[in-house]
Order: C-alpha cells, then sequence, then structure tokens
C-alpha cells in the first residue's frame, strides 16, 4: 500500500471542482439567455404580423358585409366559416354586450401551456384590436399562447440536453484530474525518504547542538583549572611584593618576580595546549598524511597494549581542507570505536588513494561480532552523514575473521580516474 501524502490533495480536487462546476454553470446560463432572447424576438415578430393580417382582413370583411344582411348575424356566419385565426382570438359581440360569437381554441399542442412565468417572459408588447360595425363589435386579442408552448419546449430540451452534457464533461474531467494527480508510487516512495532525511538532519543538527554545548562546558572546566589557579597565584605573589614593597622590604622581590616567571611560563605552555586543542593541526595545515602519523604517534604513546599497524599510502597532503577533516574525523571515531568496544589487541589503519578515490580501512581483531549496530550511538551516523555530504560511502561490519571493519571511500574532487 502507498504511504498517506502530506498535502492536502481532497481540498484541491474541491476547488477544482467548484470551479468546474461555476464555469458550466455559467456557460449553460449564457445559452440558455441566448435562446430566450431569440425566441422572444420571434414571437413578438411572429404574432404581431399575424394580429396585423387578421385586422386587415376582418376590416375588408366588415366594410362589404352590410352587403350580405343584418350585420351581426352575417359577421357571425362568415367568422364561423373562418374558423380560427393563427395566433389571435376573435370575438363578436352584439350592440346590447352579448357575446355572439367566439373563435374555437387551437388543436395544436391542445390542452398544454407554457409555465405562467415563461410565458410571462416571453409575452408580446401587443394590445387587442377593436373593429367597431353597426349594431355589433369585433375584438381581436393577440394570443401568443402556442408559440410560447413551442419556445418553452425548444428551450427546455435545449437546456436538459446542455445539462447532461455539461455532466458528463465535468465527469470526464474530474476523472482526468484525479488521475494526473494521484501521486505515483515513486512520488510516495521519494516522499517518505525525504521525510527519513529530513528527520536524520534533525538529530544530527540536535548532536551537533549537544556536542557544541559539551565542547563549550569543556573549555570553561579548562580555562577555570588550569588558569583560574596560576592567576590566582600571580596575585597572590603581587600583592605580597606590593605589601613589602610599602615596608621597605625589598628583598622578597626577586624570587617573587622568579615565581611569577614561572607560574607565566606553565600558563603559556597551558594556553598553548588548550589552543592547539581547539584547533587541531589537521585543520591548520590540511596534510591527512602529517595528521594520522600525529594519531598514530600520540595512540602508541597512550594506549600501548594496543598495537597499531598504520600504513599509508599515496600523496594524501593536498586532498583539501573539507575532504582531510572529514577522513581524520571518520577514522578518529573509528579507533575511538576501537578503544571503546573492540577489547583488541591490535588494529589497522590503511588510508590510501586508489583511482579517484581516497579509501579509508580501520580493521580490529577485537569482539565485533558482538556489534550492536542498531544501538542508540551516533558515532557511525555522523561518519555516515559526513561521508555523504561529500558524495561518499561507509561501510561498518563484523568481519567474518572475527573483529570489526570500517571503510569509508571518498570521491576526489577533479580527478575524474
Ligand atoms: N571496533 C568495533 N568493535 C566492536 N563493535 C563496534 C566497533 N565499532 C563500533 N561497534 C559497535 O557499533 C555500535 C555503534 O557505534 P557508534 O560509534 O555509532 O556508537 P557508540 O560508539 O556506541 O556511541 P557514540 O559513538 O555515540 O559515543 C557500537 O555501540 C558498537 O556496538
Ligand atoms: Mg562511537
Amino acid at each position: 500500500m502507498l504511504p498517506r501524502t502530506p498535502y492536502p490533495r481532497g481540498s484541491l480536487r474541491l476547488r477544482l471542482n467548484l470551479l468546474v462546476a461555476g464555469l458550466n454553470l455559467v456557460f449553460l446560463t449564457a445559452l440558455t439567455w441566448l435562446l430566450v432572447d431569440s425566441h422572444r424576438s420571434s414571437i413578438q415578430e411572429e404574432v404581431e404580423a399575424a394580429h396585423r393580417v387578421t385586422v386587415q382582413m376582418l376590416g375588408t370583411a366588415v366594410q362589404t358585409s352590410p352587403v350580405f344582411g343584418p350585420v351581426p348575424a352575417v359577421m357571425v356566419n362568415f367568422l364561423q366559416s373562418l374558423g380560427r385565426v393563427r395566433a389571435n382570438e376573435i370575438r363578436l359581440y352584439s350592440a346590447d354586450g352579448v357575446l355572439r360569437y367566439n373563435s374555437p381554441p387551437s388543436t395544436y399542442k391542445a390542452g398544454r401551456r407554457a409555465p405562467q412565468w415563461f410565458a410571462r417572459l416571453m409575452q408580446p408588447r401587443l394590445a387587442a384590436t377593436v373593429i367597431g360595425l353597426q349594431g355589433a363589435r369585433i375584438e381581436i386579442v393577440p394570443d401568443a399562447s402556442r408559440a410560447e408552448l413551442d419556445a418553452w419546449d425548444s428551450v427546455s430540451a435545449i437546456f436538459l440536453l446542455g445539462l447532461a452534457f455539461v455532466a458528463v464533461l465535468h465527469m470526464a474531467l474530474l476523472w482526468f484530474l484525479r488521475r494526473l494527480l494521484r501521486p505515483t508510487e515513486a512520488d510516495a516512495r521519494r516522499l517518505v525518504a525525504t521525510t527519513q532525511e529530513l528527520a536524520e538532519n534533525r538529530e544530527v543538527t540536535r548532536l551537533i547542538q549537544a556536542g557544541i554545548e559539551d565542547e563549550r562546558k569543556r573549555v570553561a572546566r579548562e580555562l577555570h583549572d588550569e588558569l583560574g589557579q596560576s592567576v590566582t597565584a600571580i596575585r597572590l605573589i603581587a600583592t605580597s611584593i606590593a605589601r613589602g614593597g610599602d615596608d621597605g622590604q625589598a628583598a622578597g622581590v626577586a624570587p617573587g618576580a622568579a615565581k611569577i616567571n614561572e607560574i607565566a611560563a606553565g600558563l603559556y605552555d597551558s594556553v598553548h595546549r588548550i589552543v592547539r586543542e581547539l584547533r587541531p593541526a589537521v585543520l591548520e595545515q590540511p596534510d591527512l598524511a602529517a595528521a594520522l602519523a600525529d594519531l598514530g604517534r600520540e595512540w602508541r604513546v597512550r594506549h600501548q597494549d594496543i598495537e597499531l599497524l598504520l600504513e599509508l599510502e599515496g600523496d594524501l597532503g593536498d586532498l583539501g581542507e573539507a575532504l582531510t577533516l572529514a577522513a581524520f574525523r571518520s577514522v578518529q571515531e573509528a579507533l575511538t570505536n576501537v578503544l571503546k568496544h573492540a577489547a583488541a589487541r591490535r588494529v589497522r589503519l590503511a588510508v590510501g588513494r586508489h583511482g579517484g578515490r581516497l579509501e579509508a580501512v580501520v580493521e580490529d581483531d577485537g569482539s565485533g561480532s558482538a556489534a550492536d549496530l542498531g544501538g542508540s550511538g551516533h558515532g557511525l551516523v555522523g561518519m555516515r552523514e559526513r561521508v555523504a555530504a561529500l558524495g561518499g560511502s561507509l561501510e561498518a561490519a563484523p568481519r567474518a575473521e572475527g573483529g570489526f571493519r570500517v571503510r569509508i571511500v571518498l570521491p576526489l574532487p577533479g580527478d575524474s580516474e
């Protein structure tokens, strides 16, 4: 299973959903409005034309009707034979206001009407026309209800079709986006690796901070112990000389000065030693061979019971500060580990240039098989970090023939071999 991704893809998908839905809605509304507007003008024009023709035709009929007999009866006959006129209602009233004739309803889409709100939206701006004649009057009322129903059928069909199309489009787009946004397995693995790397970096930073604090405390202790006593002694002698001087006893001055000189010399040595410790020789002049030779000499003086074999190969004097320091510190930690964990009798330190790489091996004949590499130690982690920062690699494992072996390999800058 893929690990969960740490960024909120859900909310991104929701926002895309809303955006697509909004755009679709705007598109549908615009389309519907265009349709409604075009139908409205065509209804106005159609009903107006039909009304004008009807009024003209009935006007002519009214002028000729007296020739055929009593007006209302002749007109009723005429209108009955005429039947329904397109988009108009025709009513005939006698002089006393009695409805004598009403044109029949349209049989086209009989029994159906457009919804009231839609019909009101479409209604043409036309008034009824009244034609007066002797003993009667004809009312011609424009009737757009069929045209409105046609418009309603057409607009609602296109709207529903558009809605279905837009919905399908929306689904397809979201499906595509979901596929596009789904993190691949490689993405997820990269994220996990980056998260782990970050956690390790945090741990290394914490260790560095702790190391700095420890180092500060150690320097404070050294300064207090080495310098505090000497400076106090000098002050005491100086005070005593000053008192003796007041009493006129100048005899104590020479021994006092000699004592101060002696303490100052010791003080100088202490300062020198502290400075040397704070700035290891390897930083003063980045010559790995010289630094390792010093380390070997020191080892032989301090740890006479563990034999050190030192093998240096190739020119190690021009590796640059970063590489020299990384190699030196790694070797230092590996040797400290031999002292701490190995109970070894012999240790071999081999450092050399091989091709375009610097290789350093520290191996001992101690109790490597009991090594606890999954423990809470930070030495190997720090070494690995140092080496990785320079593009190198580190191996640390028990040896098959007994003991423990650490091997680091660092690429040499500018060496293309
Ligand atoms: N030369 C060695 N012989 C036997 N075991 C070793 C040797 N070097 C390292 N180890 C094992 O590897 C473990 C990890 O070493 P690492 O230097 O990371 O931690 P540490 O020395 O225990 O603690 P730290 O270095 O933080 O003071 C050690 O605890 C030890 O068990
Ligand atoms: Mg260690």
